[in-house]
């Protein structure tokens, strides 16, 4: 794996995570079109879209800004900066420009943006608020923050089984361990209201992914990126985390098993004027 900070976030630049991001960054475009109506995005808009991973929602912001109007993707992985900018390139995103920096010190010009929007990178950091602060500090008064992560209360499968539990309980202990909270989600409303962010608006939606889609086997996926830390810990020895894994992967293949997944929290508001 090659990363420039494996340590915060925990899959890494890899190839198979970009394949995973692009394909969920295409299950999140109708929440994601849908929060741009809600927030009247308008062409010659200057949008930001913090952590966008190999591809975020800069195809849809370079859509609704059009020509006049002008995008940054920002991203901290090189690896993914670079797949980013393959993915402009592929799709003739004439108006998006990547630069790569932390989402803690932008560089970027300050007052200036319409519209800076994150999506799963909150749950990642520990520093949130003053995530928060360099994200605010970005737009100008009267401009839109748009926040979307999830939030693992739903997240379960039906039969329940005592492998989910265990592996899930497993991963959110190393996961919270290193500063992540699968439980953000939740938290969204009251962190842009403690930063004054106004006019606070939150939508909630949860989905049952059918048998195929990764998300079904999501938790297995993020249990082999952290299987060493899980080893490391106790918590489970080698042998004993294959056999949950192999026994939840036959359950999950099972078409009479249903997965909730986690919900996904969107939360928008304006910067003070
Ligand atoms: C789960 S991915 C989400 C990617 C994209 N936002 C999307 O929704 O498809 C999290 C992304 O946040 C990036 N990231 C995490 N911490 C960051 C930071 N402090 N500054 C910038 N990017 C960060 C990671 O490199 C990764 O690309």
């Amino acid at each position: 794996m090659t990363s420039a900070h494996p340590q915060n976030y925990p899959l890494g630049g890899t190839s198979t995570e970009r394949d995973r991001l692009l394909s969920q960054a295409e299950q999140y475009e109708p929440t994601a079109n849908w929060l741009l109506d809600q927030i009247g995005i308008q062409p010659g808009w200057r949008a930001v879209d913090i952590g966008c991973g190999p591809i975020g929602i800069l195809n849809l912001l370079s859509q609704r800004v059009g020509p006049r109007g002008s995008v940054i993707g920002l991203e901290r992985e090189q690896r993914f900066v670079e797949m980013a900018r393959a993915e402009i390139t592929k799709r003739g995103l004439g108006n998006v420009t990547m630069v790569q920096a932390d989402g803690l010190n932008t560089g970027l010009e300050k007052n200036s943006f319409d519209l800076v929007h994150e999506r799963l990178v909150l749950i990642n950091v520990s520093a949130r608020e003053a995530f928060l602060t360099e994200m605010l500090s970005l737009l100008r008064p009267g401009g839109t923050v748009a926040l979307e992560d999830v939030d693992n209360a739903s997240w379960l499968c039906q039969p329940a089984h005592p492998s989910w539990d265990i592996l899930l309980n497993a991963f959110h202990t190393v996961f919270h361990a290193g500063g992540g909270d699968g439980f953000i989600g939740r938290r969204l409303p009251v962190l842009l209201h403690a930063a004054g962010v106004q006019n606070i608006q939150t939508k909630v939606t949860v989905e049952t992914p059918p048998l195929g889609d990764y998300r079904r086997t999501h938790l297995i996926s993020l249990i082999d990126s952290v299987c060493d830390k899980i080893i490391a810990k106790g918590m489970l020895n080698e042998a004993k985390l294959n056999e949950h894994r192999e026994a939840l992967a036959q359950h999950l293949k099972d078409p009479a098993t249903t997965v909730i997944d986690k919900l996904l929290v969107q939360c928008w508001g304006q910067k003070s004027r």
